[in-house]
């Protein structure tokens, strides 16, 4: 079954690019740019990797990203996921990426997008692995600054697929960015967002109501409400659930506790992602593989988990068909 999983093409829809930064890179980094880190070594900074919610995890999260600064640091940071990527079968990747973060201590947005961007040129060319970009808000910001994070992104509108939305969840609901989604979607993005991961159903309704979101990331709150499960399938719209993830940040007390079958039983459009890599021990197939155990999944249920992977990214019609029929190919000969 490992192997089968390993082998098996899929796409990952839920990535944060600044959530790939392995201690390893961030410490080489960190040297190149002369900047000093509260921790002695790699396995100093990876023990501190204990949380026990979102925020405690994202406190470490965006002390790791400053370390980021020039055009060259991007790129790395990207390309080295997309290494990953190539080792793992995944064909696709749809990755989010926080401005802000960024922009806030004085990074230029075009050294970001510039960065990245280029990473994904190379990963196209180097190992035909196909990929769009996220522009996320950080919800824990103003809506104020997310429109002047809009107004940057214009020049560079043809690098970006979509909007998201992340960052600490309660308190920050959806509703605070309505304005900023509006325009958004004016611009041509596609509106996506994190929403029920720790926040209740309700922000969920208000992704689906307000933001008008295409996809909703984690979503595993949708379980309260049995009017919002149903309203999610009639919209034919995915989850993308981060196993490893919610068990990390203890969304779920363990993998066996995990609502993923349930999700899948009820007729929920599920993907499996591994959100921030770096963080959360392990990336896609490591989520495929624990989970597979945890719920002893049958290998059609993998299949039809890879298949939502593509039937639900954002790549236009030609390309879904294609690698469909490339993954059921697999799926009929294994
Ligand atoms: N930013 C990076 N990872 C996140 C997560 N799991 N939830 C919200 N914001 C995030
Ligand atoms: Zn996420």
């Amino acid at each position: 079954m490992k192997q089968y999983i390993e082998n098996i093409p899929k796409a990952e829809l839920h990535i944060h690019i600044e959530g790939t930064f392995e201690p390893e890179l961030l410490f080489k980094i960190a040297k190149r740019n002369n900047i000093s880190i509260p921790f002695k070594s790699v396995d100093e900074l990876r023990k501190a990797y204990e949380f026990d919610c979102l925020q405690d995890f994202l406190d470490i999260y965006y002390q790791g990203a400053k370390v980021l600064q020039t055009e060259e640091d991007f790129y790395d940071l990207t390309y080295t996921y997309f290494e990953k990527c190539a080792v793992q079968n995944v064909k696709h990747t749809e990755i989010m990426f926080d401005p802000q973060t960024h922009t806030e201590r004085g990074v230029a947005f075009d050294t970001v997008i510039n960065g990245i961007s280029k990473a994904c040129e190379a990963a196209q060319n180097n190992f035909g692995i196909s990929s769009f970009l996220i522009m996320s808000y950080l919800r824990h910001m103003t809506e104020e600054e997310a429109f002047e994070t809009l107004k940057q992104s214009l020049p560079y509108k043809d690098k970006i697929k979509a909007i998201g939305l992340d960052s600490s969840e309660k308190g920050n609901p959806p509703s605070k960015f309505q304005k900023v989604f509006e325009a958004s979607i004016k611009e041509g993005y596609i509106p996506l967002a994190h929403a029920g991961e720790e926040g209740d159903a309700d922000y969920i309704w208000e992704a689906l109501d307000l933001l008008k979101i295409a996809r909703i990331d984690h979503g595993n709150n949708a379980l309260q409400d049995p009017e919002l499960i149903q309203e999610i399938i009639n919209r034919d719209i995915a989850l993308t659930v981060c196993p490893l993830s919610n068990k990390a940040l203890q969304v779920v007390p363990d993998l066996k506790n995990h609502p993923l079958k349930k999700m899948m039983d009820l007729g929920l459009k599920v993907t499996i992602n591994s959100d921030d890599p770096a963080y959360f021990g392990g990336q896609v197939n490591q989520n495929y593989i624990e989970i597979q155990e945890a719920l002893d999944l049958t290998k059609r249920e993998i299949y039809q988990l890879a298949a939502n992977s593509f039937q639900y990214s954002l790549l236009d019609e030609k390309d879904k068909v294609k690698n469909l029929q490339i993954l059921t190919g697999y799926f009929q000969t294994h």
